[in-house]
């Protein structure tokens, strides 16, 4: 198949984008997050076209992504309080809310579960790719599953090319890790960090919001996942990484200590006295910087031919929880504390 790659400043490039998706075709559009895997949420022959193209395992489920409150109203079968309040505060943008399904969103979309997650993103064309679709559109990150969330059109063409008709492409991913998951379903809790954060969360419901344990640390052994995503080993680029917590001069003495061949995944301040071949993903003090970097970051080492890879540990405050949990993911959980 060839896969066209065409700008989201282009009318024709929405319009078409569209009419594929209408047809039940596979469609990479930009969003504020990731680049995302389309398809007609709602159409059952379309959907398992996601799986297939990804690899990605039939029991995770796929995020629908809406652009307005009625398309969502459609797709569940209650909205509480909750959720309007979070919407209202946080929509468009990087948060996805999981709440009970109506019967409208077929079992394939949902990965059998009786719920769905939801999201109405920010990026222009995202929205315009949903209005001109005119169905709710499911989308999961648009990777080969297992490889690092795409950030930019190339890293779509790089995952996908020859495998889907179109890429729409909308210039590089404002925030770079995938959106924060709530479930809703129960008391609240966070499933996956991300740009907003819990204690955002939790400021807009004036109660207190949990944070699944998975968020820095792997499922225990005989835990159910209550999502999906929790079980794989999300994010991994080729290299072994390896995550070393401590302060710049300790790491750099730590590098020096370690095979030439290794390289750093460190902070624009670390890279004048960093002692081996280096890749930034962000400044220090700066976890928006640093989310925005990661991915690119991390498939940049693949393409240096990377074989091991010692990053410096992210602060995991606030945005930086995401960060880090992105990271842990791509590392195994494999940290050294110096
Ligand atoms: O930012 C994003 O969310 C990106 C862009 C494209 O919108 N999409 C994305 O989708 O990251 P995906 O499919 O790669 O991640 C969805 C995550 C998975 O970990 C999945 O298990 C979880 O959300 N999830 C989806 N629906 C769920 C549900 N009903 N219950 C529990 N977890 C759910
Ligand atoms: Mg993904």
């Amino acid at each position: 198949m060839e896969t066209k790659v065409l700008s989201a400043a282009l009318p024709e490039g929405i319009e078409l984008a569209g009419q594929l998706l209408r047809q039940g075709e596979l469609v990479a559009i930009p969003t504020e997050t990731v680049y995302g895997l389309a398809a007609n949420a709602l159409d059952p022959i379309a959907v398992p076209k996601i799986f297939a193209v990804k690899g990605r395992p039939q029991d995770n489920p796929l995020i629908v992504h809406i652009s307005s409150i009625e398309m969502w109203k459609t797709l569940v079968s209650k909205l509480p309080e909750d959720a309007l309040t979070l919407a209202k505060e946080f929509w468009p943008g990087p948060l996805t809310i999981i709440l009970p399904k109506s019967e409208l969103v077929p079992a394939v979309t949902s990965a059998g579960l009786d719920t769905v997650g939801v999201r109405m993103p920010s990026h222009k064309a995202a929205l315009a790719i949903i209005e001109a679709a005119g169905v709710p559109l499911a989308g999961p990150s648009a990777n080969l599953s297992g490889s690092p969330s795409p950030t930019e059109a190339a890293h779509c063409v790089e995952d996908l090319s020859g495998k889907i008709p179109l890429i729409i492409d909308g210039g590089s991913c404002e925030v770079g890790i995938e959106s924060t998951v709530v479930s809703l379903v129960e008391q609240p809790i966070v499933l996956r960090p991300g740009a907003i954060t819990p204690q955002q969360i939790s400021a807009a419901l004036g109660k207190e919001v949990a944070v699944s344990h998975t968020a820095t640390s792997p499922l225990d052994h005989d835990e159910a996942p209550q999502s999906p995503g929790m079980k794989y080993r999300h994010y991994s680029p080729k290299a072994k990484v390896i995550i070393v917590e401590g302060e710049r001069a300790a790491f750099n003495r730590f590098l020096e200590s370690t095979d030439s061949d290794a390289y750093a995944l460190i902070f624009a301040e670390d890279a004048s006295s960093c002692p081996r071949p280096y890749v930034v993903y962000g400044t220090e003090e700066d976890s928006l910087s640093q989310a925005k970097g990661l991915f690119g970051s991390l498939r940049l080492l693949d393409a240096l031919g990377a074989r091991i890879v010692y990053a410096r540990k992210p602060d995991q405050s606030g945005v930086g929880l995401g960060v880090y949990n992105r990271m842990l993911r791509a590392a195994g959980f494999e940290v050294i504390s110096l």
